[in-house]
């Protein structure tokens, strides 16, 4: 097994550096930056639809929130479900609906469950996943896989990372090409692997954890396209320290959880580019910083978040829909560096599967 790290300590930590690498795949004969165009060639017969609903689990619905939101933004109505909701109570599904499964191991029995109640209902389905021939791929309409590789640890990483790669071909793919937009998106794209590289080489998470070895409430907060990057920190954080963790949407931290903030309960605000966005999530970081949370912000360094934190985690500067993924990275480490010095099973954390194949 320890040949299988490659020298890493935990496959986790080896899937954490093995992103530049797995989005290198992802990307591979999909992306062309002459042209500024992006190609799927499993999905050449798919038609724009009138509406898209995503269904996932765990870390996949994440990226299921991602989606929907960059649909919305190009203008396609989207939503994203908790599969297991969508199966139990599913939503009126409109003609022209495309129903997308995001679930890297194809097998999550609850995304099975919502895609065959999409189909049953004459819906077009989709699934967005890792494993070639699984159940999801072979029973939707569509596939488009994300290339990342085999991934051993139960918390999923590169996985992760590689399924908002491929909601981006996706959407491009979906919504048409936009001439600038593509070209600048494709740029990003690119750019990314060694974007991601950079953050793995330049880390301070492991410094950065040590100042809270104490703490046992960790809050996670982000707005727009850093609310899913929130809510995963939270999850990849409690899965594997087995602390209480969090996510929240910035704006809806005064409508309740900030009762819980004192003190002694870390707060990580992802935070990048220097808009009204930030400037709001900037707001929402005084407000705890009022309550003498102690404050760590993720951050590319465009606007004053530092100003406001008690200590800084950088990531470089990128388009808006790439900072996610990279704030996102650091936030793996956070969570794995205190997991390692808190002695927790990182691989195969309690109570927990890599792939749960009942409802
Ligand atoms: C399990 C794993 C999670 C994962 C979820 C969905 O609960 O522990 O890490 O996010 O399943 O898995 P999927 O294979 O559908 O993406």
């Amino acid at each position: 097994e320890q040949t299988g790290k490659s020298g890493y300590d935990h496959f986790m930590l080896k899937e954490i550096h093995e992103q530049p690498t797995a989005l290198r795949q992802c990307l591979s004969g999909r992306v062309d930056e002459l042209s500024g165009s992006v190609t799927v060639e499993e999905l050449d017969d798919i038609q724009t639809p009138e509406t898209v609903q995503l269904v996932a689990c765990g870390t996949s619905y994440h990226a299921s929130l991602y989606a929907a939101s960059l649909l919305r933004d190009a203008g396609i109505p989207a939503n994203a479900y908790l599969a297991s909701e969508y199966a139990t109570s599913t939503p009126p599904i409109p003609d022209g609906t495309l129903v997308v499964g995001i679930t890297q191991s194809g097998e999550t029995a609850d995304t099975l469950s919502a895609l065959r109640a999409a189909r049953s209902r004459g819906a077009e389905t989709l699934a967005l996943t890792n494993v070639v021939g699984s159940t999801a791929s072979r029973e939707c309409d569509h596939v488009l896989y994300i290339r990342a590789g085999p991934e051993i640890g139960v918390a999923a990483t590169k996985t992760f990372t590689s399924q908002l790669v491929g909601v981006n071909l996706l959407v491009e793919r979906l919504v048409g090409q936009s001439g600038g937009g593509t070209r600048e998106l494709v740029a990003a794209l690119r750019n990314l692997p060694g974007q991601i590289q950079t953050v793995l080489d330049e880390s301070n998470a492991a410094e950065i954890v040590e100042e809270y070895g104490d703490c046992s409430s960790f809050f996670f907060i982000g707005r727009g396209l850093h609310f899913p990057v929130a809510l995963e920190g939270a999850l990849k954080f409690k899965e594997i320290t087995y602390e209480h963790a969090e996510g929240f949407a910035a704006g809806e931290l005064k409508h309740g959880p900030l009762a819980l903030v004192t003190a002694e309960t870390p707060v990580f605000a992802v935070v990048t580019g220097d808009d009204e966005r930030a400037r709001k999530t900037i707001g929402n970081v005084k407000e705890v910083e009022a309550r003498d949370a102690p404050v760590v912000v993720v951050t590319d360094g465009q606007s004053d978040a530092e100003r406001y934190a008690d200590a800084v985690i950088e990531i470089p500067e990128t388009n808006g829909r790439m900072a996610p993924l990279l704030a996102n990275v650091q936030l793996q480490l956070v969570a794995y560096h205190m997991a390692k010095r808190m002695g927790r099973s990182i691989d195969k954390p309690r109570n927990l599967a890599k792939s749960v194949t009942v409802e």
